[in-house]
């Protein structure tokens, strides 16, 4: 089947980047060789300490797992950000950070300046006794200083993991001592859309659960009254005990650079670790490509810093080639719904990579906050995180972008890296709601829920065959369950655990996750989570989460809720569970609905069926199924009756 609406190469987008410029050439040179190709673009587009001689070595098969990239090379990730551009672009804006507060003056930061800014929190960090593949907690709000921390550790080989600052003192204390950090960055507060948001106080829960944490450094963002114990110090105050020249350290290529937890559909969250030259060069490669960048443009990534996006797009990606990365403290739609185009005019945006859930919310405010703005500077427009419905990717390119604008729909996993499938602009014809075609070195394959390989038109289940450089390197303390979790549904094959479409022309079209992870907002959540929260609730017996469709957010939450004996679930009970989670978890894991049920759909074997209450949470409840497996068929009508719309 192929699709009839194709918005072909319009205006006036080439795509300088390609080299041959077609695609297609590029496709089949990664392809066919795989081990030169990025060898060559490794060190052409990256600065080594020790050029490396070998590209891939890896398998995906039991017997001899592994993954390594220019094992041989050696280099710092700081440097290839900030050192390598001081000859030549030391003025050149490396960061434009744009406050909460629209009436506030943004603050523009020089490659120079961030050199010492970053060589000061990286002194800073070693008085503190941070070395080498010490783990670095980062809890921070979306302030220059985040990127300076990050950096910082980069730069003396200490290994970051920076947790989302909406998450809770819990599940911070979780992260922490998962990774056994010692050592805790954060703010006194943080500021989103008018709001503070008590980082240090947070912190502070944390580290009575968290017993490894020693240290934590405060940067003081709104100058709000703090308690500071014996483990605390003001960073303002040890960065004027030090200097700002910091040399480098020597990394390997496999050296570990960031850890960055996220969910899975079992378990505690995963910490995904990414190592040196391999996600750099992806970070590198993919944004110069899938963004046609050039330097000068202003590139605006609008997520934060706390997942994957932020750290490739934000961060990584634009500083290693040199760009102009454009930080934002606060909410699109605050104080209104026309701030975030107010932004894009105020720094002459070219590029946004935003999330559906985004263009959602703005759209339903209505055009008239977008038309009364300029958005001449704005060049292309991205689009990240979930599938984008076709009417907002629609209204993307059209009121957004006024027809100029291609839209990169980019496909990623914080696994990945970076940015894996997606519509190169000026490139390839774009399709509204398809992320295209695979990045040259991806190679995607669909297979059926027995692992058969299908070829041509088909829908199934996503898996990639080869290695890539970003692909990310293991879990943090348990390699066992990187393998189990991504390379054993089907053997010998990375399973990315999104369903996907491929049309007949090749493009290919996520569907959204198969397991039992939802996106909500574009960030992810396992159900599992949410559950293991709810029975920790002295009123609850078992728990059962799914998702359910949302207009703004995607896929909200669904929790089905059986209490203990003599526990009644009324409205004040109801209000707490969802307050209870919010505590637990953090506001992005709050139930949208939550039903009170005497029972859940159970086989005999007491496996809960998902499937019923998925279509129940739809809405769905003429077709639930066969539902004859099912221990007491009686609990559905129960379900049906009651549920919430
Ligand atoms: C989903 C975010 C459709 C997908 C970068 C994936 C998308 C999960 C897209 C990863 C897209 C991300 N179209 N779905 N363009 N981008 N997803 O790890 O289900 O936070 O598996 O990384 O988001 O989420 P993560």
């Amino acid at each position: 089947m192929t699709d009839p609406e194709i918005y072909p190469i319009t205006g006036d987008w080439t795509n300088a980047s390609l080299d041959p410029r077609k695609y297609e050439d590029l496709y089949e040179s990664a392809a066919s060789s795989p081990g030169s190709f990025w060898l060559d673009q490794a060190t052409k587009r990256l600065d080594w300490i020790t050029a490396p001689t070998i590209g891939g070595d890896w398998s995906f098969a039991k017997a001899d797992f592994h993954i390594k990239w220019f094992a041989d090379g050696q280099l710092n990730v700081a440097a290839n950000c900030i050192d390598r551009h001081l000859a030549k672009h030391g003025d050149t804006v490396a960061i434009i950070w744009e406050p909460d507060e629209p009436s506030e003056e943004p603050r523009r930061i020089t490659y120079r300046q961030l050199h010492d800014e970053v060589g000061r929190f990286a002194n800073v960090l070693k008085v503190h006794g941070v070395g080498k593949g010490d783990r670095v907690t980062l809890y921070m709000p979306m302030i220059p200083e985040a990127a300076y921390a990050a950096l910082a550790c980069a730069r003396i080989g200490a290994i970051h993991s920076v947790v989302f600052g909406g998450f809770s003192a819990d599940a911070l204390a979780g992260r922490i001592e998962d990774c056994g950090s010692k050592i805790v960055i954060t703010a006194d507060e943080g500021r989103r859309g008018g709001k503070r948001i008590k980082l240090k106080a947070c912190v502070d829960e944390a580290a009575a659960r968290a017993p490894t944490l020693e240290t934590v450094i405060v940067v003081k963002a709104t100058g709000a009254e703090v308690a500071m114990g014996p483990r605390d110090i003001w960073y303002h105050e040890a960065a004027a005990g030090v200097g700002s020249d910091c040399p480098a350290e020597t990394m390997a290529a496999e050296d570990p650079l960031f850890i960055l937890y996220t969910s899975g559909s079992t378990g505690k969250p995963k910490g995904v670790l990414h190592t040196s030259a391999g996600y750099l060069l992806w970070a590198d490669f993919t944004f110069k490509i899938a963004f046609d960048y050039k330097p000068g443009q202003v590139f605006w990534c609008a997520a934060d810093i706390g997942w994957v996006t932020g750290h490739t797009y934000l961060l990584y990606g634009p500083l290693s080639n040199g760009g102009t990365t454009l930080m934002y403290e606060g909410l699109p739609t605050w104080p209104d719904a026309s701030r975030i185009w107010q932004v894009v005019d105020r720094h002459k945006v070219h590029t946004l990579f935003t999330a559906p859930t985004a263009l959602r919310a703005l759209m339903k405010e209505g055009d008239d906050f977008v038309r009364r703005t300029d958005r001449s500077s704005l060049k292309l427009l991205g689009s990240v995180g979930e599938p984008i419905n076709p009417e907002a990717w629609r209204w993307y390119h059209d009121v957004v972008g006024e027809g100029r604008a291609p839209i990169v729909d980019a496909w990623w996993q914080t696994e990945t890296g970076g940015i894996m499938i997606a519509p190169l602009p000026g490139a390839v014809p774009m399709k509204p709601g398809s992320a295209s075609k695979p990045l040259p070195g991806v190679v995607p394959q669909l297979v059926d829920d027995k692992g058969t390989v299908l070829t041509g038109a088909a829908q199934g289940n996503l898996c990639i065959t080869q290695s890539w450089p970003g692909q990310m390197r293991g879990v943090w303390g348990d390699q066992d369950r990187f393998f189990q979790t991504y390379f054993t549904t089907y053997e010998g094959k990375y399973f990315t655990g999104d369903g996907c479409r491929r049309d007949g022309d090749g493009y290919y079209w996520i569907t959204g996750r198969v397991d039992d992870v939802i996106n909500v907002s574009g960030h992810r959540m396992g159900t599992a989570e949410v559950e293991s929260a709810l029975v920790l609730h002295e009123a609850v017996a078992e728990a059962a989460v799914v998702g359910m469709p949302h207009e703004v957010k995607g896929q909200g939450i669904y929790a089905y809720v059986t209490l203990n004996a003599g526990r009644e679930g009324d409205e004040a009970l109801r209000s707490a569970l969802v307050a209870w989670v919010r505590q637990e978890i953090g506001p992005i894991a709050s139930p949208d609905k939550l039903q009170f049920a005497p029972a859940l759909p159970k086989t005999r074997s007491g496996k809960i069926m998902r499937r019923i209450l998925r279509k129940i949470a739809e809405g769905d409840v003429t077709a639930l199924g066969d539902t004859s497996t099912l221990a007491d068929p009686a609990v559905i009508d129960d379900l049906v009756a009651n549920r919430i719309v």
